[in-house]
């Protein structure tokens, strides 16, 4: 009567068994000691950008009179947030995706979750290891990674990313129907060059494969020579549907907002990807609230760039401030350029969950154990710049503290 697929999963997602961890610790030794510092899930701390919040007080005002009131949003989303996302997500730098293309939703992770109902069981499906774990979870619950033993689904093609092939991984050898990409990449920081990504666009278009690229981390690219957008490479409409997120860009990780392109070309055996979607969306999801995609749509006004962008070097500087306390302590990381991860090997030999619960005990400081984003991440851990400041600081200056121990 269950799905014995679910059953077979690991007992918890990431996050929640990390959330778990945090609150027995709490529990335990809440009152002795330092506070913890949370440096685990990639949650924002900054506040909402004034104009999301002004443009979504008066979007609410607008819904005490019956002529302004609005219901269900319509199917895809409001014109003025799709047409926004068109012009300067896509246009402007060169990607022609046109509003039709666009759906907005109210989150990465549920679009990234929900796009591979578009596909049949028997894909096989490869993904990038360690990568943010929702893909290979959600494919898994379908049935279509096989069988779970030794710590792997049977049917699960990983593309490893390791320090020597800077945490990028080429296209592979045999082939993959549905290769889930996330660039820049959650947990590595690593970000896909032009000449990476058109390897994969091209192996997807000569095997028939379709992309799903995650670009939820896209606004933290600072490289003017790495694309933001895998439309930014010729032939991705053939062959990707990209996800992005406000989450991380404007801080909408409460709020809910998100966006899905597929593509008009798109297509396999003559039917329509993005007809597909829109009638899967149109089943089962009733839309992102009005309220919200107001305050999405003020991310584009002139003041809404300048207060993302203010927020967004406050992290970029936390990030900075995590590699250069771990690279001197000695301790090898990489990220936090391109994205707002820094990736760290964890030290003196340590495993990923061995090291989450020494810092936790030893400095009061939350991270992710590398583990949890698939095998290659073993031994290795993720810090997140998405604390505050201060936060960042004294997280550093008892690692540092640390280190000197170890
Ligand atoms: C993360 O920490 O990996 C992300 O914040 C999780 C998410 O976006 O769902």
């Amino acid at each position: 009567m269950l799905n014995s697929y679910a059953m077979e999963a690991p007992s918890s997602y990431l996050f929640s068994e990390i959330a778990r961890k945090v609150a027995a610790f709490s529990e335990k030794h809440g009152g002795d000691g330092p506070r913890i510092i949370r440096m685990g899930i990639g949650d924002v701390t900054r506040p909402l950008p004034r104009a999301c919040v002004d443009a979504m007080k008066s979007a609410a005002d607008e819904q005490l009179s019956a002529a302004t009131l609005r219901g269900y949003p319509p199917d895809g989303g409001y014109d003025f947030l799709r047409k926004a996302i068109s012009e300067h997500e896509y246009k402007r730098r060169g990607a022609d995706i046109p509003p039709e293309d666009i759906f907005i939703s109210d989150g990465a992770k549920s679009d990234s979750a929900n796009i591979q109902e578009l596909f049949g069981n028997d894909c096989v499906v490869g993904v990038s290891d360690p990568v943010y774990p929702v893909y290979a979870d959600s494919n898994a619950w379908s049935g279509r990674l096989g069988h779970y033993a030794d710590g792997r689904w049977e049917r699960l093609v990983t593309f490893p990313c390791t320090r020597e092939n800077g945490y990028v991984a080429p296209p592979p050898d045999g082939h993959v129907d549905l290769i889930y990409l996330c660039f820049p990449n959650n947990p590595t920081g690593a970000a896909a060059s032009r000449a990476q990504l058109r390897a994969w666009v091209d192996y997807a278009n000569e095997h028939g494969s379709i992309i799903i690229y995650d670009a939820a981390y896209r606004a933290y690219i600072s490289d003017p020579d790495i694309p933001r957008s895998i439309y930014e490479i010729d032939g991705a409409k053939t062959c990707a549907i990209e996800i992005c997120s406000f989450s991380k860009t404007a801080g909408f990780t409460g709020v809910r907002c998100s966006w899905t392109v597929a593509p008009e070309e798109l297509r396999r055996g003559g039917v329509s990807l993005r007809a597909l979607w829109a009638r899967r969306q149109a089943t089962k999801f009733n839309g992102t609230p009005y309220i919200v995609q107001r305050g999405a749509e003020a991310v584009y006004s002139p003041a809404g760039q300048s207060q993302c962008a203010e927020t967004i070097s406050v992290y970029m500087r936390n990030a900075r401030r995590i590699l250069d306390a771990l690279r001197g302590a000695g301790i090898e990381a990489t990220g936090g350029v391109n994205a707002p991860y820094v990736w760290m090997r964890c030290p003196d030999n340590m495993d990923s969950w061995g090291f989450f619960d020494y810092l936790l005990k030893e400095a009061r400081v939350v991270g992710t154990p590398g583990s949890g984003f698939g095998k290659c991440g073993e031994g290795y851990f993720r810090l997140t710049a998405f604390g505050s400041p201060e936060d960042t600081d004294e997280a550093m200056h008892r690692v540092g503290a640390l280190s000197r121990k170890i």
